[in-house]
């Protein structure tokens, strides 16, 4: 169970997050009963489901270092998770010493276990926000005051759009972040698909989270394609054309070994912006 003894404030840790159901997939440290319940239905309808969480993480990280070694040295982060093995900063300090990013959740977990590895940062932020209010987070003052809008920019919407209905127009959500970053920028975004998969499994996985502080919404394959609108996509491995992929194929080592059924719930890509 939890080691995590911190609790924001006015947190009901009896309401399963996302932040936290995710945190159990990848075998973390910061869940409590509910999230864990929410997580083991999960997993009795989808047992590939960790190799999903895995696979995701893995392009996560894949995409922000192929991103960095673009010359991007800026991220925003948004719907980052709780801190976990490899989290994004390690993982483009590695490419660009020097880089800054801010990492952007609406879970209060996030923000506060996040401070735990930002420590001695000085371009490494983590602060509260919802996606679903883009003004709001591009005119927070530790975006304005880390974030250089005239450079390019790699932003990251991994595992998080399927977490905005239809209603809060998720299209038009991305666009905004988008028309605010400057040409040479990149979009990385993965996203829970449901194509192909057991009607009954992927509906006893979708009702996992209607107890949950956040809903969960799957989308087809164009659906998920027409987030990367107006960029240019770039090619998930050498030899392949541009376009969406599994999130375990891209920038995979082994193709064949990386083309699991958990991948295959997950579509992904990576585009520039021209
Ligand atoms: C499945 S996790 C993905 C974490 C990380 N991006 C990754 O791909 O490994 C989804 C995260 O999105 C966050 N989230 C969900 N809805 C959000 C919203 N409207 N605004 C900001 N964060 C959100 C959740 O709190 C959670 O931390």
């Amino acid at each position: 169970m939890t080691e995590a003894p911190n609790v924001p404030p006015g947190v009901d840790t009896s309401i399963p997050t996302p932040a936290r159901i995710y945190d159990y997939m990848l075998r973390g440290r910061h869940y409590f009963e509910g999230d864990q319940m929410a997580a083991e239905q999960i997993l009795s309808a989808v047992p590939e489901i960790r190799d999903a969480a895995w696979s995701n993480r893995g392009f996560h990280q894949r995409a922000a270092k192929y991103i960095a070694e673009q010359g991007v040295s800026q991220f925003i982060d948004i719907g980052s998770g709780l801190p976990t093995v490899g989290n994004t900063h390690e993982v483009v300090q590695k490419v660009v010493p020097d880089v800054t990013v801010i990492y952007v959740d609406n879970d209060p977990m996030v923000e506060l276990h996040s401070q735990d590895i930002l420590i001695g940062e000085e371009k490494i932020a983590a602060i509260a926000g919802d996606l679903r209010e883009p003004a709001a987070l591009l005119a927070h003052p530790t975006v304005r005051e880390l974030i250089d809008f005239s450079q390019p920019v790699g932003l990251l919407l991994t595992g998080v759009m399927m977490f905005v209905s239809d209603a809060s127009r998720p299209h038009d959500l991305v666009r905004q972040y988008l028309d605010a970053l400057v040409p040479g920028s990149y979009l990385s975004l993965s996203h829970l698909t449901d194509d192909q998969k057991p009607p009954a499994r992927a509906e006893a996985f979708r009702a996992a989270f209607d107890t949950a502080t956040e809903h969960l919404y799957f989308r087809s394959r164009p659906e998920v394609a027409a987030f990367f609108n107006g960029l240019d996509l770039v090619a998930p491995y050498e030899g392949a054309e541009p376009g969406l992929t599994y999130t375990g194929v891209w920038g995979a080592e082994d193709r064949e070994l990386a083309d699991t059924d958990g991948s295959r719930w997950l579509y992904c890509a990576v585009g520039r912006k021209p």
